[in-house]
C-alpha cells in the first residue's frame, strides 16, 4: 500500500537526562488521511506535545519519523500550522499585522490588495475583524486566541496542529470557538491534529480519536473511530447513546486502563470524577 497523507512510523525519540537519556515516546505509529480530524489524548506528561512537535519539526525523532505527502519532516514549515495553547501572538502588533505577517511569510505571490482581502477573509472566518488594529493587550483570552487560528489558517496549511488550543478559555468560549473549527474544517477540509486533556470536546470534533498510553516509552493505546454525522451538534449530541458511547469509551481508556497512579501535582485534588484529564500546566510548550 502507498503511505498516507501523514504518516508516523516507528516514532520514538529519548531526551538527556542526568541519569541518561529519558524515552518519551516508543514505537508511535499512525496514519492519516487527508481532511481528517484526529484528536491525541492522553494524561499529562505522557507525550503528545512531543508528538505535535514532531510533525511540526520542532523536534528530531530518535528513531522513525513522520512523512508528508511522501516527504519526511525535518524542520517547521508553512504547510504546517501550529496553534499553541498559549496564544503566541506578537504583542507589539496589531490583529491585522499579526495575520498579515504570517501571509507575508507563505509568500505566495499575492498582489498588496489581494494580501488584505486574504487576511481580512481568515479574520472573519473567526469573527474577528471588529479588532483589526487593536493589539493583543487589548483583546480578551478568546479574541487572542481566534485570532491565532487565523493566523495558521491564513498560512493554507496541508496540516493543522493544535495544541490544547481551547485549554485556558472559559465553557462558553470554549464552546463557540469549538463551533467555529468544525465549521471551519467542513469549509476548508485541512487535515488537523488536535491535543486535548477534554473528552467531549475530542468526541464533538474528532473522526479518530488517538489514546495514547502513560510514559516513559509511551505510545498509542487505542485508536476510536468516531462515526457521528457532521455537522454535529452538540446539544442534539447530548442525549445520543452512540455519543455517550464514544464518550464512555475515552473516559474509561483514561481512567481504567491507563489510570495513573501518581498525583502528577500534589497541590492539585485528583480529579477522577471529572471529564478532564489532570493536568499539569507546569511544563510549557516547545518554544
Ligand atoms: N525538551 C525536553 N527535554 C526533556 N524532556 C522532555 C522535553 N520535552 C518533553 N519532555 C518529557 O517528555 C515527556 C512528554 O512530554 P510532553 O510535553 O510531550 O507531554 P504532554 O502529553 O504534552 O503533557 P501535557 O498534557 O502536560 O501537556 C514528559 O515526561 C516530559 O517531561
Ligand atoms: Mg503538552
Amino acid at each position: 500500500m502507498s503511505t498516507g497523507h501523514l504518516e508516523l512510523s516507528g516514532v520514538g525519540i529519548d531526551f538527556p537526562s542526568p541519569k541518561g537519556p529519558f524515552t518519551a515516546l516508543q514505537d508511535v505509529n499512525l496514519k492519516i488521511e487527508k481532511g481528517e480530524f484526529v484528536s491525541l489524548i492522553g494524561h499529562s506528561g505522557c507525550g503528545k506535545s512531543t508528538v505535535l512537535n514532531i510533525v511540526a519539526g520542532l523536534h528530531q525523532a530518535t528513531t522513525g519519523g513522520a512523512i508528508l505527502d511522501g516527504k519526511e519532516v525535518n524542520e517547521p514549515g508553512p504547510e504546517r500550522a501550529v496553534v499553541f495553547q498559549n496564544h503566541s501572538l506578537l504583542p507589539w502588533l496589531s490583529v491585522y499585522k499579526n495575520v498579515e505577517l504570517a501571509v507575508k511569510q507563505t509568500s505566495n505571490g499575492r498582489s498588496k490588495a489581494e494580501m488584505k482581502d486574504w487576511v481580512h477573509h481568515n479574520l472573519e472566518l473567526v469573527h474577528m475583524t471588529h479588532a483589526l488594529d487593536k493589539l493583543p493587550s487589548e483583546i480578551s483570552g478568546g479574541m487572542k486566541q481566534r485570532v491565532g487560528i487565523a493566523r495558521a489558517l491564513a498560512m493554507e496549511p496541508k496540516v493543522l496542529l493544535m495544541d490544547e488550543p481551547f485549554g485556558a478559555l472559559d465553557a462558553l468560549t470554549r464552546a463557540h470557538l469549538q463551533d467555529s473549527l468544525m465549521e471551519i474544517h467542513a469549509e476548508l477540509g485541512n487535515t488537523v491534529i488536535m491535543i486535548t486533556h477534554d473528552v467531549d470536546e475530542a468526541v464533538l470534533l474528532s473522526d479518530r480519536i488517538v489514546m495514547m498510553t502513560n510514559g516513559p516509552a509511551a505510545t498509542i493505546g487505542e485508536i476510536l473511530d468516531v462515526k457521528l454525522d457532521r455537522p454535529r451538534d452538540r446539544l442534539a449530541l447530548a442525549d445520543n447513546p452512540e455519543y455517550n458511547h464514544y464518550r464512555h469509551e475515552v473516559l474509561t481508556f483514561l481512567y481504567e486502563k491507563q489510570k495513573k497512579v501518581e498525583s502528577v501535582d500534589k497541590h492539585k485534588k485528583k480529579e477522577e470524577s471529572s471529564e478532564k484529564v489532570v493536568t499539569d500546566q507546569t511544563d510549557s510548550n516547545a518554544a
